[in-house]
């Protein structure tokens, strides 16, 4: 089964190839980064106008890459929620467009569980069930993954993302946008014990997670030594926010695996590129004896190929939609 894969959720056009779920033939990514980046953030606006004008090409490339043509592609499968919903409906229409005259079926992806899939290409022997902590630019979920397209959320953030909150941290620090990685990277040459910053709790909901409070915590650090007129060190901020953030993660993950009695545990999305948070929980699993699974780094942020993935599962499992197929901004992953 060789599924053309689409993801336009937010400022990656991408598509893909995937023959079975887990063989990648083909898998072409145009960012819109460069762009969004004089704004401080991603504009829905523009990311929807770039996509239209990318996506034929993209897709294009993407079966020339697999040296195929469009007949020989068995189903189209596309993310169709969780995202910008003008930049979602860009890649659910196109690819409306694309069943139609094709006559192949169509196949809703949900973001996240594309996510989760990348999973499936980079470790050929994964399987459900597992346990799998989702943190992506919008999305921070603990998640029950019983089945390739049954899931039980066991703990959400109840305010920002992880991602989101690395991004607002590294904005506040003066870092560039998508700020998490360049943060990351000035970690890894600061002290994680300079500065004291809080790790929130949400009373009564152990697997939850908040990140808003230490995010301003940040900043109010920096706007302190500002008035001042006192010298952060940028790299030791960056080593201690982000030590906070993978030991909320990181707790959270490894008490509900014991919980729950998982001994297989999956991290996907954006912030799964995160060394720290990688660095954790190897550590972590290899005292416990669990097995960990994380996407190779050009695997973990947004593109179609897993999109291709999960597809696969989701054509399995029955799940094809017809031309009514729309997009949807929030869509919770277990519905
Ligand atoms: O999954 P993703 O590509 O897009 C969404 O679906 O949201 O995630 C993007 C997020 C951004 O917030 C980005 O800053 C963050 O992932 N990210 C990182 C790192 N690389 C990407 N955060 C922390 N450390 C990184 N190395
Ligand atoms: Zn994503």
């Amino acid at each position: 089964m060789r599924l053309l894969a689409i993801e336009s959720s937010c400022d990656e056009t991408a598509a893909a190839v995937v023959e079975d779920g887990r063989h990648v033939l083909s898998s072409v990514i145009h960012s819109q980064v460069e762009e969004h980046r004089q704004y401080g953030g991603v504009v829905p606006e523009i990311a929807s106008r770039r996509h239209t004008e990318q996506i034929i090409a993209v897709t294009q490339k993407a079966l020339d890459n697999a040296q195929l043509a469009l007949e020989q592609i068995d189903g189209i499968a596309v993310t169709y929620a969780p995202g910008l919903i003008g930049a979602v409906l860009v890649g659910v229409n196109f690819a409306k467009g694309l069943s139609l005259a094709t006559g192949k079926p169509l196949i809703p992806v949900h973001h996240l569980r594309g996510h989760i899939a990348a999973n499936y290409i980079a470790h050929p022997q994964l399987e459900p069930p597992f346990l799998c902590l989702v943190v992506s630019g919008g999305h921070s979920h603990l998640i029950e993954v019983l089945g390739y397209t049954t899931f039980r959320i066991i703990g959400r953030t109840r305010d920002d993302a992880a991602g989101e909150a690395f991004d607002k941290a590294a904005r506040a620090m003066g870092f560039p946008y998508p700020g998490g990685v360049y943060l990351d990277r000035a970690a890894q040459a600061g002290n994680p014990a300079a500065y004291r910053l809080p790790l929130p709790r949400v009373e009564g909901s152990p697997y939850d997670f908040s990140f808003s409070g230490l995010k301003t915590a940040v900043i109010n650090l920096l706007h302190n030594a500002a008035q001042k007129g006192e010298t952060i060190h940028t790299n030791d901020l960056a080593a201690s926010f982000q030590h906070a953030v993978v030991q909320i993660l990181s707790s959270r993950f490894l008490a509900a695996a014991e919980q729950f009695g998982y001994q297989k545990l999956v991290i996907a999305g954006g912030v799964s590129a995160n060394s720290g948070l990688r660095g954790k929980m190897e550590e972590a699993c290899r005292q416990r004896g669990y097995s960990l699974y994380v996407p190779p780094l050009p695997l973990c942020g947004d593109n179609a190929a897993m999109i291709g993935a999960q597809g696969y599962y989701e054509w399995q499992a029955g799940h094809t939609a017809g031309l009514d197929l729309n997009g949807i901004a929030s869509l919770p992953i277990d519905c």
